[in-house]
């Protein structure tokens, strides 16, 4: 858009833009500029400082507030000298004085151009939802179909014969992935989630894994896998100060992964609990140590990277959420050594309270 009251300047220029593939609009005067801004949303203003009825110095403010993203080229044939710095800061992208060559119109137009996209790419950034944010919203979306899917089969499920096997097997399929699907939302959801840390409180740690061993050999049993659990926990040991449900889902994965990489030759998986009088205040640990079959050295450092993982139906958020409790949230250690073929054992520390220690007490 060009902004000038001088036809001859303006008839020039739109013949010369026109010339190089470029839409031009021309306004005689500040009013028309602004009601014709808001109809044809141009990229770039060329402005004349000396119009009949608003100034352009007026001007440049209200177009911007219009549309931030208007690149606005001041012309001028008055000296602009300590204007400059004023427009400069209210948004102009560049200056010409009259007259005003052709070649160095075309560059100032072209150069406006990169800085209008230039301008809109950072916008784009700064407005990107963070994945953090974002995710909810996402997993809400496909969870909502995926119950209706999994509703829907049930039905499905329960009429259909099947004794007719590709059937069966389809309806097989379809459960399991549902199933995948759902887990891998509840994953992310779980790795994306902030802590909420009005639920610290004192918990047993014995008592939570008791649980977690429970909710393991149920799921064991779904698979017909045995596998062999000795526990040794401290009876002694004293409550630490943390989220119970988040304690529980770190423990869930490290007890899950180990289920999985032990085959059905009986291999077992122990858990002991222990205090440890470490400073400040005293720590517990508790050690998972499998026969299953283990990790290889060139991943032991890449275990704990969100969607790192060697299975095929993995999703590799179990280890991201661990270390995520364990180590950001509840300030503990996460450790692990392994073999390849010789086992695994995952090491975790949590510092106890103050109030909790067992060295002051
Ligand atoms: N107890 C274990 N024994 C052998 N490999 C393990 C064990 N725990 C974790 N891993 C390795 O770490 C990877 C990442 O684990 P995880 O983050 O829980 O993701 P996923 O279980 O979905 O693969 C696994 O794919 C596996 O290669
Ligand atoms: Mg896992």
């Amino acid at each position: 858009m060009v902004v000038d009251d001088s036809p001859e300047f303006t008839g020039t220029v739109e013949r010369f833009l026109e010339g190089k593939g470029y839409r031009v609009i021309v306004c005689r005067d500040g009013r028309s500029a602004l009601s014709r801004l808001i109809q044809e949303g141009p990229e770039i203003v060329l402005l004349d400082l000396d119009l009949p009825d608003i100034s352009g110095r007026e001007l440049l403010p209200q177009i911007k507030k219009i549309n931030p993203q208007i690149s606005v080229v001041v012309v001028t044939g008055l000296g602009t000298g300590e204007m400059t710095v004023e427009l400069m800061k209210g948004g102009a992208v560049d200056f010409l004085s009259k007259p005003v060559q052709l070649d160095s119109l075309l560059s100032a137009v072209k150069n406006a151009l990169k800085l209008r996209e230039a301008s809109i790419d950072e916008r784009r950034i700064e407005g990107l939802p963070t994945l953090e944010s974002f995710f909810p919203f996402l997993a809400h979306e496909i969870r909502n179909p995926l119950h209706a899917i999994g509703g829907a089969l049930a039905v499905i499920q329960r009429r259909s014969n099947l004794e007719d096997e590709p059937l069966a097997q389809s309806i097989r399929i379809i459960g399991e992935e549902v199933q995948h699907l759902n887990e891998f939302v509840q994953e992310c959801l779980d790795f994306v989630r902030p802590v909420d840390t009005n639920y610290f409180v004192d918990i047993n740690v014995n008592e939570v894994l008791s649980l977690v061993l429970n909710i393991t050999q149920h799921i064991n049993q779904e698979t017909t896998r045995p596998i062999l659990i000795t526990t040794d926990l401290d009876p002694q040991l004293p409550p630490v100060f943390a989220n119970y449900e988040e304690i529980k889902k770190a423990f869930l994965n490290i007890v899950k992964n180990s289920c999985e990489a032990m085959s059905d030759r009986g291999e077992k998986l122990k858990i002991c609990t222990r205090f440890l009088p470490k400073p400040p205040s005293g720590w517990i640990e508790i050690v998972f140590s499998d026969q299953g079959a283990g990790i290889k050295k060139a991943n032991l450092d890449k275990i704990f990277t969100p969607f790192f993982t060697t299975k095929v139906k993995g999703t590799g958020l179990g280890l991201a959420i661990c270390h995520r409790i364990i180590v950001e949230r509840h300030q503990g250690i996460i450790l692990v050594e392994s073999a390849e073929g010789q086992g695994t054992r995952f090491i975790v520390q949590l510092p106890l309270k103050e109030e909790n220690s067992v060295i002051s007490s």
